[in-house]
C-alpha cells in the first residue's frame, strides 16, 4: 500500500517517508474554502496557499503586493475545508527578508490567526537565518529556489532559471543550505530537469517541482492554471486538465440568453 493510500493526515513526516520510499508527492495551491474542500477530497498531499493568489484571486500582475493579513484571510479559508492534506502557506514580500525576528513573527501571526501548517519562504544562503529563527518556535519551513516571483523587479523576466553553470552552482550550493538550516522540503521552480533532478538526489528532503522535470520528487501547479480557470499563461510546463475558462464562458452566456427569453425560471424554479 502506498503511503498516500494510507495516511489520514499528511505530515512532513509523512513526506520525509514519501520520498525515501519513492512515492511522488502531489501539490496544488488553493486559496479558498470551496476549492481547498475539492482538492483535499480528491486525496492531494500538500496544498499550498501561495502568494501567487496576489495574482490569481486579486489580479495584480505580480506577488508583491499582497499583504500578511490578506495570506492569513486566504490559509483561515482553506483551513475551514481541509481534513488531510498538509497546508503550507508563503510568506507574503517584505514580511521575512527584513530579518530573522521579522521572519519569526509573521511565521507566528500566520500560524495562530489561519490555522496552517508550515510557512514557505523564497531564496537561498541569505534567509537560512530566519529559517532557523522560524523553527526554534516550531513552525516547519518550506524552501524556494530558481524562479522566485517575489525577486522579479531584480531578474527582470520569469524565464527559465539556473542555465548557466554559475548560477546553477549556486542553486546547488542554496539547495543544501536551506536543507542544513532545517528545512522540510524545497520547491525548485523553472529550471532545467537535469539540475532539478541532480538537486533532488543530493538532498535527503523532499524536492517539487513546478517547471523543473520529473526528476524530483513531486510536483506542485497552481490550481486554476491546471483547472484551465486562467487562460492567458500557457508556459511548457502547465498541464491543463480542463478548459473551466470556456466551460464557464459558454454556461454565463447560456444563462444570459435564458434570462433574456424568460425561459428561466420555469415554474418549477419558483414559489
Ligand atoms: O505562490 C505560488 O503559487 C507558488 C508556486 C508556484 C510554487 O509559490
Amino acid at each position: 500500500m502506498s503511503v498516500h493510500k494510507e495516511i489520514k493526515k499528511v505530515t512532513t513526516n509523512v513526506l520525509l517517508e514519501m520520498k525515501r520510499k519513492g512515492e511522488k508527492i502531489s501539490m496544488l495551491t488553493a486559496y479558498d474554502y470551496t476549492m481547498a474542500k475539492i482538492v483535499d477530497h480528491a486525496g492531494v498531499d500538500v496544498i499550498l496557499v501561495g502568494d501567487s493568489a496576489s495574482n490569481v484571486m486579486a489580479g495584480h500582475e505580480t506577488t508583491l503586493p499582497i499583504t500578511l493579513d490578506q495570506m492569513i484571510y486566504h490559509a483561515s479559508s482553506v483551513v475551514r475545508a481541509v481534513d488531510r492534506a498538509l497546508i503550507v502557506v508563503d510568506l507574503p514580500f517584505g514580511t521575512y527578508q527584513g530579518n530573522s525576528k521579522e521572519a519569526l513573527n509573521s511565521s507566528i501571526k500566520i500560524m495562530k490567526e489561519s490555522g496552517g501548517h508550515a510557512v514557505k519562504l523564497e531564496g537561498g544562503m541569505e534567509v537560512t537565518e530566519s529559517i532557523q529563527r522560524i523553527l526554534t518556535a516550531g513552525i516547519p519551513v518550506m524552501g524556494h529556489l530558481g524562479l522566485t516571483p517575489q525577486s522579479i523587479y531584480k531578474f527582470g523576466t520569469y524565464t527559465v532559471r539556473a542555465k548557466e553553470e554559475l548560477e546553477a552552482k549556486k542553486l546547488i550550493e542554496d539547495a543544501h543550505a536551506l536543507e542544513k538550516a532545517g528545512c522540510f522540503a524545497i520547491v525548485l521552480e523553472k529550471i532545467p530537469a537535469k539540475l532539478a533532478e541532480q538537486v533532488a538526489k543530493e538532498l535527503t528532503i523532499p524536492v517539487i517541482g513546478i517547471g523543473a522535470g520529473g526528476g524530483v520528487d513531486g510536483q506542485v501547479l497552481v490550481f486554476h492554471d491546471m483547472v484551465g480557470l486562467t487562460h492567458e499563461f500557457s508556459p511548457r510546463f502547465l498541464r491543463r486538465y480542463l478548459n473551466l475558462y470556456d466551460d464557464i464562458t459558454e454556461a454565463v452566456g447560456k444563462y444570459i440568453q435564458d434570462v433574456k427569453s424568460k425561459d428561466f425560471p420555469n415554474s418549477n424554479e419558483q414559489y
